[in-house]
């Protein structure tokens, strides 16, 4: 490679640095600087028009002269993918879908394509990973044996851009964007300028053709999609594919959406035949305990339009001289401030012990509800003492010690009546005010403050 002038850009903020810096001269985050080449300067902008600059520009019109065209939407037929799509594919839209390797992006796709395909829509399916011989074998795993899908195994993306053009696709799969590849530019296959100029071509293709473009995204060990952050912006919507390999149970959420709503979550049980949604997913993230153990509580998480119930598991067990603190599925700085807030306002110390923490199956929780569950699971590890049988809890807890209402309270411990639970702690301001049958057999404790909160599980003892 020609080494005249390397230039170091951050997977972070996608912006550049003419030398390696352990912190990023543009948004200061540690270790993001990635080393490329840099683009020969011919006169050239990104896109490869010369004199762009010279180009007429679009009539500057005020906003009721505007057409405001609704999307033209297709459904998959997939209930699951539709839901966290808003109702389906948007024409022109450009989708990205990202998710660990395994976790089933392909075979969704897969799926998804063939759906539209028979319902009379032209498809492509470009593999970058696989040859047509694997996703062949894959289509007769789905029971898909005649699948007229169109399938091109190729990489380079000057011959895409060209098929596109070529076949004018309704909907076109690039599996995966970081295999793809262009000629024009001089770094390295998968490098992050690679990865973002591809995608931006692929983005403009879609709005000019109307092709709607889902790329296939690799997460990187630290959950970001490889590359530059600066893909999640370029493109309409952004798709996570979240649950344990090791479970069949998998979660999408959309984490950005423009033509809908976000944080919807679609559910999917992994089959020998491929990814079936699951309509009634609230009970999939319980572990089945037959009794009780320490260091569990299930609480109710609430994105989207449905209610999740998810075991917390917490471990605290005696630490060396520098106690870790590891979180899996939720936040790890959010745990620091718990055990802050357990510590000054309920008197449980766990400096000098490892902190564990854990949410069962794969999810991950963004939201502060989870707060409560959290610091229960962990004062009934360090107690040895199990929660009673049936036992939820939710609510945020504050840096003052007080506990505070969830959105929608109410949904969540209907939910939790439904699926037998029996006793539920929770912030004063969620508890109903009135009787109602939707939350028979529940006993609620409504608590203001996590001593509180304490106090009420201790008696329950
Ligand atoms: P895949 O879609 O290839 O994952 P990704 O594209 O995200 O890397 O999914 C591969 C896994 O799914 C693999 O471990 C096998 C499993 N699988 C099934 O269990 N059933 C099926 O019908 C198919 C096609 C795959
Ligand atoms: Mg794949």
């Amino acid at each position: 490679m020609a080494k005249d002038k390397s230039i170091f850009t951050c997977t972070e903020c996608g912006g550049t640095s003419a030398r390696w810096m352990g912190k990023c001269p543009s948004c200061n985050a540690w270790n993001t600087l990635i080393e490329g080449s840099s683009e020969p300067a011919v006169g050239k902008n990104r896109f490869g028009s010369v004199h762009a600059s010279l180009a007429p520009t679009s009539e500057v019109l005020p906003l009721a002269q505007i057409q405001a065209a609704d999307f033209e939407r297709h459904p998959t037929g997939i209930d699951e993918l539709d839901r966290v799509l808003g109702g389906g594919m948007v024409e022109g839209g450009v989708v990205l879908i990202g998710g660990d390797p395994g976790i089933g992006k392909s075979t969704l796709l897969l799926q998804a394509v063939d759906a539209l395909q028979r319902s009379g829509m032209n498809t492509l399916y470009v593999t970058g990973e696989e040859s047509g011989a694997q996703v062949a074998m894959r289509s007769r795993r789905l029971g898909l044996p005649d699948s007229q899908v169109p399938v091109l195994p190729e990489i380079q993306l000057e011959k895409i851009l060209h098929t596109l053009q070529s076949r004018q696709p309704g909907i076109a799969i690039i599996d995966s964007i970081q295999t793809v590849y262009s000629d024009q530019l001089t770094s390295a296959p998968g490098s992050v300028a690679q990865v973002r100029e591809c995608a931006a071509h692929l983005t403009r293709t879609a709005k000019s053709t109307g092709t709607t473009i889902v790329l296939v995204g690799h997460v990187t060990k630290e959950g970001a999609l490889a590359g530059p952050r600066v893909l999640e912006h370029m493109v309409d919507t952004v798709l996570y594919f979240e649950g344990d390999t090791h479970s069949n149970f998998r979660l999408i959420r959309a984490i950005k959406n423009r033509f809908g709503a976000v944080n919807e979550i679609g559910v999917f049980a992994m089959t020998e035949k491929g990814l079936k949604g699951v309509s009634n997913p609230s009970a999939i993230f319980l572990s089945q305990h037959a009794e009780p153990v320490p260091g569990s509580c299930v609480m109710v998480t609430l994105e989207g339009t449905r209610p999740l119930l998810v075991e917390i598991q917490a471990l605290v067990d005696s630490g060396g001289p520098s106690p870790r603190r590891l979180s899996v599925g939720l936040d790890r700085d959010r745990l620091a401030m718990l055990l802050a807030v357990l510590h000054r306002h309920a008197g449980v110390a766990c400096m000098d012990q490892d902190v564990f923490v854990n949410a069962v199956g794969g999810v991950r929780i963004s939201e502060p509800a989870a707060d409560l569950a959290v610091m229960l699971a962990i004062t009934s590890s360090l107690r040895g003492k199990a929660l009673p049988k049936g036992f939820i809890a939710f609510g945020e807890v504050g840096l003052a010690g007080e506990v505070r209402p969830a959105p929608r309270g109410q949904d969540r411990l209907k939910e939790a009546a439904k699926l037998g639970f029996k006793v539920a702690v929770v912030p004063k301001a969620n508890a109903p005010k009135k009787n109602d049958k939707a939350f028979e057999g529940l006993t609620i404790y409504p608590v203001e403050r996590i001593e509180e909160a304490m106090q009420v599980v201790r008696g329950l003892d």
